[in-house]
C-alpha cells in the first residue's frame, strides 16, 4: 500500500489518503441508498457520516451524524471552549485541532507596537491557552502568526474536508474546496472529545456561473450580489455550491472570500469544485502531495451531473458590477453606479473618514496585490489617501511576502498604515480616536460584516463592506459616492485622471515568505504539562456546572426583555471591550443584552425590573431576578441571534438565571447553542404572537413533562390584570438535545455517558 500523506505539515500522523479512503466507502454506501444524483455539499457531508447504514439524510429535515476531520478555533472563542474541554476531563483531543491568537490584538498605532501591547495585556490568557494546547495535543498559533481563516488556507484546509470552527467565518476554507463549519464551543468540545457532531442535513443552493470576472468586479461582488438576493437569513440551514464555468475564473483565495462572507447570509457554509486554482495553491503553499491526491480524487470533490438544487441562482460574471453594501446590515446591496443615489437619498455621510483593508475576508496576497496596483497608480499621480488608511495582512507569511514585494511600502507611502495580523477594527478591536462616539461618520471596509457599533463601538458610524480595490480607490476619492468606473480623481497638478482597473497576481511569483515561525507544536506527551489558571483572574474562571432540569414546568418566569428589531450575538454579547473576558462567564455576563433594544421603550440596555418597577441595565436586572430566584426568559424578534458562533450569547443567559429564548425565528448556529447550553429556544407557532407578549407580563411554559421531538409547547401569557394568553410555541430539539436539556447541558449530557 502507497505511504500515507499527512493532512499538514505539522501533523505527521495524521493520513488524508485513509481520510479520502473512508469517505470513498462511505459515499459507496450512500449512493447505493440514495441512488440519485448528488450535490457536491451532499457528497462532502455524507461522506462523513458516522452511520451511513442507517442515517436518514433528507435535506432541511434529518439530523446528520458526522465525523470532522478537524477543528479550528480563535482565541476569544477557544478560551471557553477550552474550558468546557477541560471540565470533560478527557486527556487529548481526538481529532487534529489548532488553536489561533488572532482577536485580542487592538489597532491602535501599528503592528509592533500593538501586537507587544496584546502580548502583555493577554499574557494570562495566551498563557492558559498555550498550556492548554499542548496538555491536550493542540496546534497553537501565538499572537502575530495570523487570522485564523487565513491561516488555516494556507497550513490545513484541504478538498473534500469537513471542519468545524468555532468561528462563523470557517466557511473561509471553502476556497480550497472545503466544506468549513462555523460553531459554538460546546460543538467544538463534541468533536474534540471524539464524539460524533451533529447537523441538521442542510439543504442545498446551487449558484451556477458563467462568464468571466471583468474592471473592477471582484470575488468579492459577487458574495456581496448573493448577499442582496439571499439577505441575511436566506441562506439559513443551507451549504451554497457554486458551479459553472465562471468558477474557474476566480482564485482559491477569491472563493474563499466568497465561502467567509456566505456566513452573513446564514448558510451552513459554501462549497467549490476541485479546480486548478485549488491545485495551484497547494502547490505554493508546499502541498503537492495533498494536490495530487485530490487529483486523483476528484470525482467525490465536484458535483454529479443533473444533480438537483432546493434553488438555483444565476450569475453572469461577465455583466456583473462591483458592489458596496450597507450600513450596518452585509445584506443592503448597492451595485457600484447605484451607490452614489442611494447614499444622498439615505442622508448617509458622504465624506469617508476611515478606509480599512483586511479581516479575514479580504487579506491574501492577491487582495493586497491589487491594492497595491490602485496604490501605484496614486504615487504616480502624485497624490495620498484622502481618508484614513488602514491594512491588516491576513497572516505573518502574507505580511512577509508583501513587505519582501515592495507592496508595504507603497501602501504606506499613500498614508496607508499597516497593523497587526490580526482581526483589529473588524471585531471592535480598535482604539479609533479621530471620532468621537456618537458622531455620525462613514467608514468602508474590506471586512464581512458591517452591524452597528461592530467596528468602533460608535452607533453613529456607517460601515459599507466593499473588496479590498475598491476600499483603496474609496482611500484616494474620499467621498462615499465616488465611481472609479466613471469618476475622474484630480492628481497633483489639478489635472484630472482615471483609475485604471486594477490587477494582482494570485500568487507570488517569487514563492511565499513564511516570516516569522510562531507555530508551537504540542509535545509527544503532554499529560504532565500544568494548566495555567490563576483562581484569582478576572479573566479566566474554571466553570461550575449547570443545574440539571427539575422535572416541573416553568411557572410565571419574568420576561427580561422584549427586544425590538435585530438581535445579533453582538446585541446580545458585545465584543470589543468584552473579548477581555470571554474565558470569565461571571464577568463577561455584565455585557449580556446591552446592545438589544427594550421594545417597551426604544432604548438599549434600560429594562424595568419587575420586583422594584425601577429601570436599570439588564445584566444587573437579571442578577437581581437571578438572586430572588426568579426565572426569566427573553422575547425575540426576527433570526434572532444571527451573526457569530459567540456561545457566551447562550451561556450568559443561562448562567444568569434565564431559561428559555422565545423569538419569531432563529439563527442556527445560536439556536443550537442555546440548546447545548440547557436553554429552550422556542418559536412562536404564529410569529405575529410576537405581539401578544408584553414586558410587563409574566408567562408560564407548559408541556415540558412531555418534551417530545416536533411537539408544541403551551406558552401561557399571564397579563399584570390577570387575564391570560395562551399560545403555541414550537421547537426543533430532536432526542439527544431533548436529553441535553434534561441534563441540564450537554456538557452535562457527555460527562454522564463518559461515566457510563
Ligand atoms: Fe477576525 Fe473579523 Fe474574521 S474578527 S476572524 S477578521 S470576521
Amino acid at each position: 500500500t502507497a505511504a500515507g500523506v499527512p493532512m499538514s505539515r505539522f501533523e505527521p500522523n495524521t493520513d488524508l489518503r485513509k481520510a479520502y479512503e473512508r469517505m470513498e466507502k462511505t459515499l459507496a454506501v450512500v449512493r447505493k441508498r440514495l441512488n440519485r444524483p448528488l450535490t457536491l455539499a451532499e457528497k462532502i457531508v455524507y461522506g462523513h457520516l458516522d452511520d451511513p447504514e442507517t442515517a436518514e439524510m433528507v435535506r432541511g429535515k434529518s439530523y446528520l451524524k458526522l465525523r470532522p476531520d478537524r477543528v479550528a478555533m480563535q482565541d476569544a472563542t477557544a478560551q471557553m471552549a477550552t474550558l468546557q474541554f477541560v471540565s470533560a476531563g478527557i486527556p487529548h483531543v481526538q481529532v487534529p485541532t489548532t488553536i489561533h491568537c488572532d482577536h485580542l490584538i487592538t489597532a491602535q498605532s501599528g503592528a509592533r507596537e500593538d501586537l507587544e501591547r496584546a502580548i502583555n495585556q493577554n499574557k494570562e490568557v495566551y498563557d492558559f491557552l498555550s498550556s492548554s494546547a499542548a496538555k491536550y495535543g493542540m496546534g497553537f498559533w501565538r499572537p502575530g502568526s495570523g487570522i485564523i481563516h487565513q491561516v488555516v488556507l494556507e497550513n490545513y484546509a484541504f478538498p473534500g474536508g469537513l471542519m468545524i470552527g468555532t468561528d462563523s467565518h470557517t466557511p473561509n476554507a471553502a476556497g480550497l474546496g472545503m466544506a468549513a463549519i462555523g460553531v459554538g464551543g460546546a460543538d467544538a468540545v463534541d468533536v474534540m472529545a471524539g464524539l460524533p457532531w451533529e447537523l441538521k442535513a442542510p439543504k442545498v443552493i446551487g449558484v451556477r456561473l458563467t462568464g468571466e470576472l471583468r474592471n473592477w468586479a471582484s470575488p468579492k461582488d459577487i458574495i456581496l450580489k448573493v448577499a442582496g438576493i439571499l439577505t441575511v437569513k436566506g441562506g439559513t440551514g443551507a451549504i451554497i455550491e457554486y458551479f459553472g464555468p465562471g468558477v474557474e475564473s476566480i482564485s482559491c483565495t477569491g472563493m474563499a472570500s466568497i465561502g467567509n462572507l456566505g456566513a452573513e447570509v446564514g448558510a451552513t457554509t459554501t462549497v467549490f469544485p476541485y479546480n486548478r486554482r485549488m491545485r495551484d495553491y497547494l502547490h505554493a503553499t508546499q502541498r503537492q502531495a495533498v494536490a495530487a491526491l485530490a487529483d486523483g480524487f476528484v470525482e467525490h470533490l465536484r458535483p454529479d451531473e443533473n444533480a438537483v438544487y432546493d434553488r438555483l441562482i444565476d450569475i453572469n460574471l461577465s455583466e456583473l458590477e462591483p458592489y458596496v453594501n450597507g450600513p450596518f446590515t452585509p445584506d443592503l446591496a448597492h451595485p457600484l453606479s447605484k451607490l452614489g443615489e442611494a447614499v444622498h437619498k439615505n442622508g448617509w455621510p458622504v465624506e469617508i473618514t476611515v478606509s480599512l483593508i483586511g479581516s479575514c475576508n479580504n487579506s491574501s496576497y492577491e487582495d493586497m496585490k491589487k491594492v497595491e496596483s490602485v496604490c501605484q497608480q496614486a504615487l504616480d499621480h502624485g497624490i495620498k489617501a484622502k481618508t484614513m488608511f488602514t491594512v491588516t495582512p491576513g497572516s505573518e507569511q502574507v505580511r512577509a511576502t508583501i513587505e519582501r514585494d515592495g507592496i508595504i511600502e507603497k501602501m504606506t507611502a499613500v498614508g496607508g498604515l499597516v497593523l497587526a495580523n490580526a482581526c483589529g477594527p473588524c471585531i471592535g478591536q480598535w482604539n479609533r480616536k479621530d471620532v468621537p462616539k456618537g458622531e455620525k461618520n462613514t467608514i468602508i471596509t474590506s471586512f464581512n460584516r458591517n452591524f452597528a457599533q461592530r467596528n468602533d463601538g460608535n452607533p453613529m458610524t456607517h460601515s459599507f463592506l466593499a473588496s479590498p480595490e475598491l476600499v483603496a480607490a474609496f482611500a484616494l476619492a474620499g467621498r462615499l459616492d465616488f465611481n472609479p468606473a466613471t469618476d475622474p480623481l484630480t492628481d497633483k497638478d489639478g489635472k484630472q485622471f482615471m483609475l485604471k482597473n486594477p490587477h494582482g497576481e494570485e500568487l507570488p511569483a517569487r514563492g511565499f515568505d513564511p516570516g516569522q515561525n510562531l507555530f508551537q507544536a504540542p509535545p509527544p506527551d503532554g499529560s504532565q504539562v500544568e494548566l495555567k489558571v490563576n483562581p484569582q483572574s478576572d479573566r479566566l474562571q474554571l466553570l461550575q456546572p449547570f443545574a440539571p432540569w427539575d422535572g416541573r414546568d416553568i411557572e410565571r418566569a419574568a420576561i427580561l426583555i422584549k427586544v425590538r428589531g435585530k438581535c445579533t450575538t453582538d446585541h446580545i454579547s458585545m465584543a470589543g471591550p468584552w473579548l477581555k473576558y470571554r474565558g470569565h462567564l461571571d464577568n463577561i455576563s455584565n455585557n449580556m443584552f446591552i446592545g438589544a433594544i427594550n421594545a417597551e421603550n426604544g432604548k438599549a440596555n434600560e429594562v424595568r425590573n419587575l420586583l422594584t418597577g425601577e429601570y436599570g441595565p439588564v445584566p444587573a436586572t437579571a442578577r437581581a431576578y437571578k438572586e430572588a430566584q426568579l426565572p426569566w426568559v427573553v422575547i425575540g424578534d426576527d433570526n434572532y441571534g444571527e451573526g457569530s458562533s459567540r456561545e457566551h450569547a447562550a451561556l450568559e443567559p443561562r448562567y444568569l438565571g434565564g431559561v428559555a429564548i422565545i423569538a419569531r425565528s432563529f439563527a442556527r448556529i445560536h439556536e443550537t447553542n442555546l440548546k447545548k447550553q440547557g436553554m429552550l429556544p422556542l418559536t412562536f407557532a404564529d410569529p405575529a404572537d410576537y405581539d401578544k407578549v408584553d414586558p410587563a407580563d409574566r408567562v408560564s411554559i407548559r408541556g415540558l413533562a412531555q418534551l417530545a421531538p416536533n411537539q408544541p409547547l403551551t406558552l401561557v401569557v399571564h397579563k399584570p390584570d390577570g387575564k391570560e394568553v395562551s399560545l403555541s410555541v414550537q421547537h426543533t430539539m430532536n432526542e439527544s438535545q431533548i436529553e441535553w436539556y434534561k441534563a441540564g447541558s450537554a456538557l452535562n449530557k457527555m460527562k454522564e455517558n463518559l461515566r457510563g
